[in-house]
């Protein structure tokens, strides 16, 4: 029997307070991160790896964008942001799996968004899926955790076991995993967060 994976176990309001205002503050930051990528992609069709919840979807245009898919493996997670972006009716597409399991034609998207899900899986995988996925002109932006930064304590109990299957992926891995792909770093910054915790946040494209 395959072990779940320990994400699928953490109820949605557990994961909001740790991630809102009143844990480590990171929804915020991390919204406005997907708006910038995507303002800057204005893409016909987004995949948003990790998206628990749907934050940052709020920024989705329909005028812009034909197609949203959103890959979790937490299907509670999913069925909220379902609730929440309803306006955006078939166009949302919700995939309760594993980044590394999904399978889509080559070439399917134009932006690919992947904020603190890199930590949570074996970055060399989802690199070779994210450069399949991405159409010729495509882009893909990534948000990593950076080492450093207490932030609060998290809850005992299932968010331990997430603090335990996470490991840091230091930005040069990534980017030379992406190069190996054929994709060139674009653009990149470090954006600091309330606790003295930091993200890293990098744009990468053919
Ligand atoms: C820290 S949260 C992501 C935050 C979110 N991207 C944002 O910008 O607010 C990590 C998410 O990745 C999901 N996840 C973990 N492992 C995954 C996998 N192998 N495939 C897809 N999603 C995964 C978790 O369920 C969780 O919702």
């Amino acid at each position: 029997m395959t072990t779940p994976n320990p994400w699928s176990l953490v109820p949605a309001a557990d994961y909001e307070r740790h991630m809102g205002a009143g844990g480590l503050d990171q929804l915020a930051p991390l919204s406005a991160l997907f708006q910038e990528a995507y303002l800057a992609a204005q893409p016909d069709r987004v995949l948003v790896v990790g998206c628990a919840t749907g934050n940052g979807l709020e920024h989705v245009s329909p005028a812009v964008t034909r197609r949203v898919v959103g890959l979790d493996v937490n299907l509670q997670y999913l069925g909220i942001c379902r609730q929440r972006f309803f306006h955006l009716g078939p166009r949302l597409e919700l995939y309760c799996t594993s980044a590394l399991a999904w399978r889509a034609p080559p070439g399917s998207f134009d932006l690919v968004h992947a904020a603190l899900v890199f930590e949570y899986l074996q970055p060399a995988a989802l690199v070779e899926q994210v450069a399949g996925w991405l159409a010729p002109h495509g882009t893909c932006q990534v948000v990593l955790q950076l080492p450093g930064g207490e932030g609060p304590p998290a809850a005992p109990g299932v968010l331990e076991l997430i603090r335990r299957a996470m490991k840091l992926v230091p930005p040069e891995e990534l980017t030379a995993l992406m190069e190996r792909h054929g994709l060139e770093p674009r653009r990149s910054k470090t954006v600091p967060l309330r606790h003295g915790k930091s993200l890293w946040t990098g744009a990468f494209s053919r």
